[in-house]
């Protein structure tokens, strides 16, 4: 046998730890309205609010706003900063860019990265 022959199963072991990890899946796997949430929250807020909900010196720190015990935890408070904005200090409203369901879906979304529940990166698209 070559030194390389006798070398390749090892070199094989090697290469199958990171491959393995990586089709396990790294990607997030969320349900249908998380997805949806994810989906609109990276088109309309992550430009100001951070890329996953981490954040952004520009704006509110979403993590910490609708985390445990943060102004925003409740739906109906989050929902209504969406809808109306506050213009006066950098925040859109977004009413008449977004239906209900999109809204309660970024909410959920966000909610599910505040408490921790969701973890950062591009989710797995859910089979329906
Ligand atoms: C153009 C930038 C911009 C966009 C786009 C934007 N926001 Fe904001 N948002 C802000 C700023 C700035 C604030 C902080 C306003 C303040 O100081 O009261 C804020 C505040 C908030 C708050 C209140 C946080 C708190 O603790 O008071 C929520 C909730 C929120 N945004 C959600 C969203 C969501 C969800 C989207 C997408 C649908 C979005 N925002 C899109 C700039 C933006």
């Amino acid at each position: 046998m070559t030194r390389l022959g006798r070398l390749m199963p090892l070199i094989a072991l090697g290469l199958m730890g990171p491959v393995h990890a990586w089709a396990q899946g790294a990607a997030p796997r969320m349900n249908a309205q998380e997805y949806e949430g994810w989906r609109q929250y990276s088109v309309q807020c992550a430009r100001c609010h951070g890329q996953d909900v981490l954040g952004n010196p520009v704006a509110a720190d979403l993590l910490k706003s609708a985390g445990p015990g943060g102004p925003m935890a409740e739906q109906q408070a989050f929902v209504a900063v969406v809808k109306a904005g506050r213009p006066d200090r950098g925040m859109p409203g977004l009413a008449k860019v977004l239906t209900d369901e999109q809204v309660d879906a970024i909410y959920a979304y966000v909610k599910g990265r505040a408490d921790g529940k969701l973890p950062a990166g591009r989710p797995e698209r859910p089979r329906s």
